[in-house]
């Protein structure tokens, strides 16, 4: 299968590796130049589909970025211009917009905010383009391209319910345990759908005050309540012509959901407070990690909204189910922690694959994510040792469900949390920068809260007592004074 190419044009080196590396990892294939002229005899030598889209830098030495916007609108008038700015200079991306770039994307970058645009741009292009090249080619396997990995059979049935009903305008209903990528298959669907240039738009049903989810959903006008100082729209107007993804759906009060159910099937709705019926062209996919026909049962959900719902139904094994892509798995996210670290991991060896395998995985993939993630990030050598593994790996506990931690979170290992109050951020954030400050800092805030206590230190942090001291050594904490404490 072809990826989607993309022409990457910035002067600063650095960037070029970092968003290069980025979208590598989202599938797509990148072609870097350092500055506009090479970038557009780049485009004048090949032939009209090779790109599926340009990001490109605005200020740049030589012909900036607004020159080279120009010049390949002349060239190939639909190829995708997304232009970069950075933090606090996004007026002259919107005059760039406004001059026909497709978008732009703010330093520093945005994972999910790329991968909105990109996917847009790409389908986009593979409408609108000369020909339909290459993009048109990677929507045939929607689950590729949004990175989906494994290749057990669950997995490729999973693929395969993807491509057929991506291509159809049912309502999906994905079920799954937390963490089993419930969201990633709904972007998938997405991409591979006649939608996929139009807006994809996701609201968790949870994370709303009961109070508010009507006018999340449909928008409400000035004055419809207390607190609505101007009317504003709903998730499902902004989704109109493209997808609305309701992540947990369970969590819709009962009150709402006959509201839902017409605005599904009539395709209508008014806002809150509002009189004028809108009427929408989008398709609707949910998700949910409770067991529905349970919530049913205790009346706290509609029927007849599961049976509109659950049209096409996508229920994804958990990770112990098909625990032989673990390998898979644990490839994918080593490679991607090394190319953000710049480390050199390689890999775990045979005996902490096996407690790997062995261990339940309550919070599935995210929990192996966050797990790969603080493994790279402490990693000493090459090849990682059982003996790094954090203690839920060890001894008989590895297949017991039950999360070891000092504060236990919803799912498997701790999220770790690590309050950095000095600068702001978690471990998963941290990981991202990869420094030894960042470490130094991390791992100086475990012990604190610990009073000095390694064992606990390490828990909190997810790694074993092992990696900590090791670490610790390495980046001269051991004596620290400031850090003496219990040292159990
Ligand atoms: N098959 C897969 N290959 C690679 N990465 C995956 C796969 N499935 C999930 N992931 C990654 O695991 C993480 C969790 O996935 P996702 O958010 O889609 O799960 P979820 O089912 O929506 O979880 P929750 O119920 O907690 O919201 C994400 O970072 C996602 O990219
Ligand atoms: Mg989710």
């Amino acid at each position: 299968m072809t990826r989607p190419r993309i022409l990457l044009v910035d002067d600063e080196p650095n960037l070029r590796k970092v968003l290069g590396a980025l979208l590598e990892q989202d599938g797509y294939e990148v072609h870097a130049e350092e500055a506009a002229a090479p970038a557009l005899a780049r485009v004048k030598a090949s032939p009209s589909d090779t790109f599926d889209a340009v990001i490109t830098d605005l200020r740049m030495p030589g012909m900036d970025g607004i020159g080279l916007l120009r010049e390949l609108a002349a060239l190939d008038p639909h190829l995708p211009v997304i232009v970069l700015t950075a933090h606090g200079t996004v007026d002259s991306a919107v005059q760039a917009v406004k001059l026909g770039a497709f978008d732009y994307l703010e330093k520093p970058f945005d994972r999910a905010h790329i991968r909105t645009v990109l996917e847009r741009a790409v389908a986009t292009r593979a409408r609108t383009g000369p020909s339909m090249g290459s993009a048109a080619t990677a929507a045939a396997d929607p689950s590729v391209a949004v990175g989906m990995v494994g290749s057990s059979p669950a997995m490729q049935r999973i693929r395969e319910i993807i491509r057929t009903a991506a291509a159809s305008p049912s309502t999906v209903l994905i079920t799954g345990e937390s963490g089993t990528g419930k969201e990633l298959v709904a972007r998938a669907l997405h991409l591979g759908s006649e939608r996929a240039a139009g807006p994809f738009i996701r609201l968790n049903c949870a994370a709303i005050p009961a109070g508010l989810v009507e006018s999340e959903l449909f928008g409400h006008e000035k004055g419809a309540f207390t607190g609505a100082v101007s009317s504003r729209p709903g998730r499902f107007e902004l989704a109109d012509g493209g997808t609305l993804f309701l992540d947990e759906i369970s969590e819709v009060p009962l009150e709402i959901q006959v509201k839902l159910l017409r605005a599904i099937q009539e395709s209508e709705f008014e806002r809150v407070g509002g009189v004028k019926t809108i009427r929408v062209d989008l398709r609707i996919i949910a998700a949910t990690n409770r067991d529905l026909l349970e919530v049913i049962a205790q009346k706290r959900f509609r029927e007849d909204l599961y049976y509109r719902l659950n049209v096409v139904p996508i229920r994804l094994p958990p990770l112990r189910e098909r625990i032989e892509d673990l390998p898979e798995l644990l490839d994918h996210f080593v490679q991607r922690c090394n190319e953000r670290l710049g480390k050199n991991v390689r890999g775990f060896d045979d005996e902490a694959l096996a407690r790997l395998r062995a261990y339940a995985w309550p919070g599935n993939i995210r929990e192996l994510e966050n797990l790969v993630e603080r493994m790279v990030l402490f990693a000493s050598s090459e090849t990682i040792t059982a003996a790094e593994l954090p203690d839920v790996f060890h001894g008989g506990a590895g297949t017991e469900d039950r999360p070891i931690a000092d504060e236990p979170q919803e799912g498997g290992l701790p999220q770790v949390r690590v309050p950095l109050s000095s600068l702001g951020m978690d471990l998963k954030e941290a990981v991202r920068l990869g420094s030894r400050m960042v470490e130094e800092v991390l791992i100086r805030e475990a012990l604190r809260k610990t009073d000095g206590n390694v064992t606990r230190s390490a828990r909190l942090l997810g790694i074993s007592r092992r990696s900590l001291q090791s670490k610790m050594k390495e980046l001269g904490l051991r004596d620290d004074p400031e850090l003496r404490g219990g040292r159990s």
